[in-house]
C-alpha cells in the first residue's frame, strides 16, 4: 500500500500518481444516490438486495444542498439551501479473489454529517463530525471474487451550524488495500527536531500494524527531493539502515522510529516551497509488504511574544485570511482547481496564511498549501460542549472530541504548510468558571499528537472576560479588539499574540452609496451593502482600524481577515440570527443585539451568502482586494481608485473618491483638472478626496513613490452596454472530468468600457465535451439556482463555471448572449491525461 494522499490529486493541477497507486484508488465513481429514506423498515437503503436502480447515478465528491432549490424561508444563515436530512448512497463492486488476503478499507476524506457505513448489510463503521476524515475496516465482511455493496446513510441534523455546511459525501473517498503487515492508518510521522544550515536531522516513526499471524517486521527509510508538482527529482539523499527485527504479535500495533542525516537541505518557506518525500518501506521476513510516501519538508517554526513568527530563523508577518471551506456556487463538493483558483486570488493580493475556519479543511487543501507555500493554522472547534446552535457539535464533544482531535492531528502533522493547531472558536466554555481545564484538556490531547507546532484558538474575549482560559494555549488568538492587543501584553509579555480573525468589514463588489458616512453602521441599501469598505457589524470595523493595531503593536505576529472570500451563509448585516448576540457577556450589548434582530427578522431578507469576504462569491474582486494588496506587497507598483464613475443622477453633487496603493502620493484628475495632490501619512492606509464634485468623464490618478512616479489608474464614464467580453481563467484544460475553466462576461460598452452598473441577463451555451456546472456573479441576494444556464450580471460581471469531460478530449465552446448585445464566444482545449 502506498499512502499517498496528497498525491493522488485530481490531474489539472500537475500532480503525479504513484507507479504503486493502485493499491488507494480513488473510490468516487459510480454511486447511486437518492435523498430520504427507502421504502421498508429503518436501515433498508442497507441491504444487499435492495433495487437501487432507480436511484440516482452519480459520481463523488457530492454536495446535494448545493442543487437547491434556493427558498425565501429558509434561513439566509446557513444559505438558504436544503443541505440537512437524511440521504443514501450505495456502490456495488465487485472485489478480486485476490482481496482474500489482504486488509481493504474506505477511506472518506469527509461527509456531512453523521454518516454510517454498511457492506453487504453489516454495519462497518461511520463518523459524525462532516469535517474529519475516517477509515472503515471493510475486510471482514468483504466477499472477495464476489460482488459487494457498500451503504452509506448521511443524516445531517437541521440547526447545527453558523454557516452552509454542505450535505453528503462531499469530500473524496478511496479504496485502500495492504498486506497484513502494514502501515497503520495516518501511521507516519516525520519531524526534522535539528535543523543547522549544512544539515538536518530528520526523524521518521512509523506506526505497524499487523493483522494476520504473529511476524518479525523491520522498515527502512529513504528520502528524495520533490519537484514542485510533486515528483521525487534524482536519487535517494539519505537512506537509513533497516530498523532492527521487531516481532509484532497478531492484530497488534507496534512504532517503530528511525533517525537520518539530510545534507544541504532546502528550507520549505512560502517564497520557495521546498518539499521532500520519506519512503518508508516494510518487510515481514523478508518480503517487502507496504511502502508509504510521506511528503514533508524542512523548516522551523517559531514564536516570539515580542515579535511573532520566526520561520526558518526569520521574521515573516502573518497577511493572513480566514477561509470556510465552501467554493461558492459549487458548494461544498470539494474541487481542487476551484480550490486552486481560490489560493491564486488570494495568493496575487499578497496572502501568505489561512486560518481553517472553523474546521479541518479537505486533505488537498493542505497538499496545495504545502505545495504553493502558504502557512496555515489549522482549526477544530467551532464549539465544544456548550455549542452555539442546537444541533452543532455540542452534541458530540463528550463522545467526539478527543477522537475528532487526534483524527485532525494524525492526519494533517507532516505538512510543513501547518504552523499551529487552533483548538477552537470564540468557545462559549470562555466565561465558565471551568473552561479553562477543557481548554487545557484538548491542548494536551494536541501536544500528545504532535509536539512541533504551538497551540491557538480565537478568543473573543481576551481582555474584557479574562479568567485565565486564553493562557491554555501557546499563542493567544485575538479575534477583533485590535485596542486591547497593548494591555494583555502588558500584563502577559512573555505570550505571543495574533489577529486571528480582524475586521469583518462588509461589502457588495460594486455598490456604492451616498452620502459616504464613515459611521460603520452606515452604508446599507437594498440588502447591499456600499464599497466604500468603511462598513462593519458592531463587533468589527474598516480594515484600517486592524493595521493600525498591527503597526502599533509590533509585537503582534500578524492577522487572520474575516473573510479571504465570501461564503455561503451568514449574511451579515442581514442575518438573522442569534448567534452573536449569545456571544455577548455585557447586558446592555446584548440588549442592543437582540433589538437589531427583532428588526431584521420583520422583513424579508432575500440574502443568502456572505458580504465579508475581500473577494466576492464568484471569484471577483472587490475594491478592498487593493487596500489588502497595497499593504501585503508594497513593492507592487499598484494604484485602484473607486468608485467607479457612472453616475448621471450625480451631476453636480459630491462623490467621493478614494485610492489604494502601494505608492505615498498621488495627484487626482477628472477631465484633466488637478483635484489635488494628496500624501499618505503615517497611519493613512488610504487616499481620499472626499469633496470631488461629479462630472462624467475621466477620473485619474497618478501615483508617486519617493518622489518617483510609481502607478495610474483611470476610471471611465461608460456608454451604453453593447456588447459581451468573455474571458476563461484558463483554456489549455484536462479531459479528466474534473478540470474547470471559470469564464468571466463583463458588459462592455461599443468602445468597450465596462459598464458597470449593468445587469443584463446573460445566457451561457457549451458545446465540445465540456459542461456548464454552475454560474455565479457575486449578488449575495440572488435567490437564482447556481445550475441556471442565464445569469443576470451583477454591476457588469457574471461568472461561468465549466468542466471537462472524462476521457473526452477536444475544443469546448462557450458562448455567451444577451438580447440586445452582441455576444461573444471562447474556445478551451480539453486534452486527453498523459
Ligand atoms: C466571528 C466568528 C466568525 C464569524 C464572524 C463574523 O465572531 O468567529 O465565525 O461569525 O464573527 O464577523
Amino acid at each position: 500500500m502506498r499512502l499517498i494522499p496528497h498525491l493522488l490529486l485530481a490531474a489539472g493541477v500537475g500532480m503525479s500518481v504513484s507507479a504503486h497507486a493502485a493499491d488507494r484508488v480513488s473510490f468516487n465513481a459510480d454511486w447511486r444516490f437518492m435523498k430520504g429514506e427507502p421504502a421498508g423498515a429503518a436501515g433498508a437503503g442497507a441491504a444487499p438486495g435492495l433495487d437501487d436502480k432507480a436511484w440516482r447515478k452519480l459520481d463523488l465528491p457530492h454536495d446535494f444542498g448545493i442543487e437547491g432549490p434556493f427558498k425565501q424561508e429558509y434561513e439566509g444563515e446557513t444559505g438558504k439551501l436544503p443541505w440537512w436530512g437524511v440521504a443514501w448512497y450505495r456502490k456495488t463492486f465487485t472485489a478480486p479473489a485476490g482481496d482474500a488476503v489482504r486488509q481493504v478499507y474506505l477511506d472518506i476524506d469527509g461527509a456531512m454529517s453523521h454518516a454510517t457505513v454498511w457492506l453487504n448489510g453489516e454495519q462497518v463503521g461511520g463518523w459524525p463530525y462532516g469535517y474529519s476524515s475516517f477509515r472503515v475496516d471493510l475486510s471482514k465482511h468483504l466477499k472477495p471474487g464476489a460482488e459487494n455493496v457498500l451503504a452509506v446513510r448521511i443524516d445531517n441534523p437541521p440547526d447545527s451550524s453558523r454557516w452552509y455546511p454542505g450535505g453528503g459525501i462531499y469530500r473524496n473517498v478511496w479504496l485502500v488495500k495492504a498486506a497484513p503487515l502494514h502501515v497503520a492508518h495516518n501511521g507516519t510521522f516525520v519531524t526534522t527536531p535539528i535543523v543547522k544550515a549544512g544539515e538536518a536531522t530528520v526523524d521518521v516513526q512509523v506506526t505497524l500494524e499487523n493483522s494476520g499471524g504473529a511476524t518479525a517486521a523491520q522498515v527502512s527509510t529513504a528520502i528524495y527531493a520533490l519537484d514542485a508538482a510533486g515528483r521525487r527529482t534524482g536519487p535517494a539523499l539519505a537512506q537509513s539502515s533497516p530498523s532492527a527485527l521487531t516481532k509484532v504479535g497478531a492484530g497488534r500495533q507496534i512504532l517503530l522510529a528511525q533517525s537520518l542525516q539530510l545534507a544541504q537541505p532546502k528550507f520549505w518557506s512560502p517564497a520557495k516551497p521546498q518539499r521532500y518525500v520519506a519512503v518508508t518501506t516494510v518487510s515481514g521476513e523478508g518480503k517487502v509488504t507496504d511502502e508509504v510516501e510521506t511528503p514533508f519538508g524542512v523548516r522551523t517554526v517559531a514564536f516570539e511574544a515580542g515579535r511573532g513568527l520566526i520561520l526558518n530563523g526569520e521574521h515573516v508577518p502573518i497577511q493572513g485570511v480566514c477561509m470556510h471551506h465552501d467554493l461558492g456556487a459549487l458548494g461544498a463538493a470539494l474541487n481542487v482547481r476551484a480550490l486552486e483558483r481560490q489560493l491564486e486570488i488570494l495568493r496575487d493580493m499578497g496572502v501568505n496564511a489561512i486560518r481553517t475556519t472553523h474546521n479541518p479543511p479537505a486533505p488537498e487543501m493542505l497538499e496545495l498549501a504545502d505545495r504553493m507555500g502558504f502557512l496555515i493554522v489549522e482549526e477544530a472547534f467551532d464549539a465544544w460542549r456548550l455549542g452555539k446552535k442546537k444541533n452543532d457539535y455540542g452534541r458530540l464533544y463528550d463522545e467526539w472530541h478527543e477522537k475528532d482531535l487526534r483524527a485532525m492531528v494524525k492526519r494533517d502533522r507532516n505538512h510543513p504548510s501547518i504552523i499551529m493547531w487552533s483548538i477552537g472558536n470564540e468557545i462559549r466554555e470562555q466565561g465558565e468558571p471551568e473552561g479553562w481545564k477543557m481548554a487545557a484538556h484538548l491542548a494536551d490531547i494536541v501536544r500528545s499528537e504532535d509536539r512541533t507546532r504551538l497551540t491557538t484558538a480565537g478568543f473573543n474575549h481576551v481582555v474584557s472576560g479574562y479568567n485565565g482560559f486564553q493562557t491554555a494555549v501557546d499563542v493567544v488568538g485575538f479575534n477583533y479588539k485590535p485596542w486591547e492587543y497593548p494591555t494583555f501584553h502588558k500584563s502577559a509579555p512573555h505570550i505571543p499574540v495574533i489577529g486571528s480573525e480582524t475586521a469583518s468589514t462588509v461589502s457588495s463588489r460594486g455598490e456604492y452609496f451616498f452620502p459616504v458616512s464613515d459611521d460603520k453602521s452606515k452604508g446599507l441599501a437594498n440588502f447591499q451593502v456600499s464599497s466604500y469598505d468603511l462598513s462593519a457589524p458592531r463587533w468589527a470595523s474598516a480594515p484600517e482600524l486592524e493595521f493600525k493595531g498591527l503597526d502599533d503593536n509590533p509585537f503582534v505576529a500578524g492577522e487572520f481577515v474575516w473573510t479571504g472570500f465570501d461564503y455561503l451563509g451568514e449574511p451579515t448585516p442581514y442575518n438573522a440570527d442569534s448567534t452573536n448576540a449569545l456571544n455577548f457577556t455585557d447586558p446592555a450589548a446584548r440588549a442592543r443585539a437582540e433589538k437589531e434582530l427583532a428588526e431584521l427578522s420583520k422583513v424579508k431578507v432575500p440574502s443568502r451568502s456572505s458580504y465579508f469576504g475581500i473577494v466576492d462569491l464568484a471569484g471577483f474582486k472587490k475594491d478592498r482586494y487593493y487596500l489588502y494588496q497595497a499593504r501585503w506587497r508594497p513593492e507592487l507598483p499598484m494604484a485602484h481608485l473607486l468608485p467607479h464613475w457612472n453616475w448621471p443622477e450625480r451631476v453636480g453633487q459630491v462623490t467621493p473618491v478614494h485610492l489604494y496603493t502601494s505608492g505615498d502620493e498621488a495627484e487626482l484628475f477628472l477631465n484633466g483638472k488637478s483635484l489635488g495632490r494628496k500624501q499618505r501619512g503615517a497611519r493613512d492606509y488610504r487616499l481620499r478626496w472626499d469633496d470631488v464634485v461629479y462630472q462624467p468623464g475621466a477620473l485619474k490618478a497618478v501615483v508617486y513613490k519617493q518622489g518617483k512616479p510609481w502607478a495610474e489608474d483611470t476610471v471611465q464614464t461608460a456608454g451604453k452596454a453593447a456588447r459581451l467580453a468573455l474571458t476563461a481563467d484558463r483554456s489549455a484544460l484536462q479531459a479528466d472530468g474534473k478540470d474547470l475553466s471559470f469564464v468571466t462576461v463583463a458588459i462592455t460598452d461599443k468602445e468597450g468600457r465596462p459598464v458597470p452598473r449593468s445587469s443584463n441577463a446573460v445566457r451561457f451555451t457549451v458545446s465540445g465535451p465540456g459542461e456548464l456546472v454552475a454560474t455565479d456573479n457575486g449578488d449575495a441576494t440572488s435567490l437564482v439556482s447556481f445550475q441556471s444556464p442565464e445569469r443576470a450580471a451583477f454591476n457588469g460581471l457574471a461568472l461561468a463555471i465549466v468542466r471537462t469531460r472524462a476521457g473526452q478530449a477536444g475544443a469546448i465552446t462557450v458562448t455567451a448572449s444577451s438580447d440586445g448585445l452582441a455576444g461573444a464566444k471562447v474556445t478551451l482545449n480539453s486534452k486527453a491525461q498523459p
